[in-house]
């Protein structure tokens, strides 16, 4: 992929979940600050990874939603020099300038209510406009196969396509339901004809209604965790709050995102690269090795 200036200028990322999979550290700890150790050796708050992807693919403003309480913490880490800063060795003090640099690009919003992962996407309506933005999940890294970041390659897309465009993996059947999946088929270059997305289907239901042309049996397409959408999604996320429209109890992300293909059009790609799902256990426990070395 050739280099290119994307035009998309705002990403969102929500943390405002209660990570209930991490219990007991969460009663502590929001699962977005469990540290990652990463190629350089330094221990870092996942949602730094996350900030960092989004900052070094070109995106100018990033905006984290958050639970009210939550604000204090955050902002410590990203925007106030740590009560120690004279302790620390000058490489340290640097990186301290580095973070309060990066922290100036990020603007905290808030979710009331914890009532699911479409609703936090939703309180960012207003911060975002009504410009195509970068959404990425709060508890997923990257690591990307090709010298372009994973970010990088859905942002290229975008600027190819100009359509909202969900980047995805390849999944085993026994993890259908933990994740949004997507059936359609196999084009050239990763590219995929969409037909549908569903929340988290059994295995029975991927057989039957998701299996993609050209994939192994029992190998399905599942959503990466990296998004650009257009501000439309915001009024299908609206639709589904003012009735109520509850999945398992939440407001979910998918079947907006199924009604956004339907109206606009999406691209799906199959992104050159890994995604870590840290909000499980042993996944958190398995990036912990890998993520140092990729
Ligand atoms: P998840 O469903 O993985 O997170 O949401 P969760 O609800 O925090 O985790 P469990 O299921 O209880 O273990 C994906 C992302 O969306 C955020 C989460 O913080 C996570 O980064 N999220 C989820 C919100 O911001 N608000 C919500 O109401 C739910």
């Amino acid at each position: 992929m050739k280099e290119f200036t994307t035009k998309v200028k705002k990403a969102v990322i929500p943390v405002a979940g209660f990570g209930t999979r991490m219990f007991p550290a969460t009663k502590v700890v929001k699962k977005e600050l469990f540290p990652i150790i990463d190629k350089d050796g330094r221990a870092k708050p996942i949602i730094l990874i996350i900030v960092e992807e989004a900052i070094n693919s070109g995106i100018e403003e990033v905006g984290i939603v958050v639970q009210k309480n939550d604000i204090p913490v955050f902002r410590d880490f990203f925007q106030v020099l740590p009560s120690y800063y004279e302790k620390l060795s000058p490489d340290k003090q640097e990186y301290c300038q580095y973070l309060q640099n990066l922290g100036s690009k990020v603007t905290f919003l808030t979710q009331s209510e914890q009532v699911g992962y479409g609703h936090a996407v939703f309180c960012a309506k207003d911060w975002v406009g009504d410009q195509p933005f970068l959404l990425l999940l709060g508890d997923h890294i990257y690591a990307s196969e090709v010298k372009q970041s994973c970010t990088n390659q859905i942002l290229q897309i975008y600027a190819q396509t100009n359509q909202n465009v969900i980047g995805v993996r390849i999944i085993s059947g026994t993890e259908t339901h933990h994740y949004g999946c997507i059936g359609g088929n196999l084009v050239a270059d990763g590219l995929i004809n969409i037909d549908a997305i569903y929340e988290k289907p059994y295995l029975n239901f991927a057989r039957e209604k998701l299996h993609v042309a050209g994939m192994k049996e029992d190998e399905f397409l599942a959503v990466f965790g990296i998004y650009v959408l257009t501000a439309k999604i915001f009024d299908y996320l609206e639709e589904n709050i003012k009735q109520n429209a509850r999945e398992k109890g939440e407001f979910q992300l998918t079947s907006c995102l199924d009604k956004l293909q339907k109206t606009e059009g999406m691209t799906t790609y199959l992104v050159k690269g890994k995604c870590f799902d840290t909000g499980m256990p042993d996944v958190y426990w398995q990036t912990m090795i890998d993520y140092k070395f990729h």
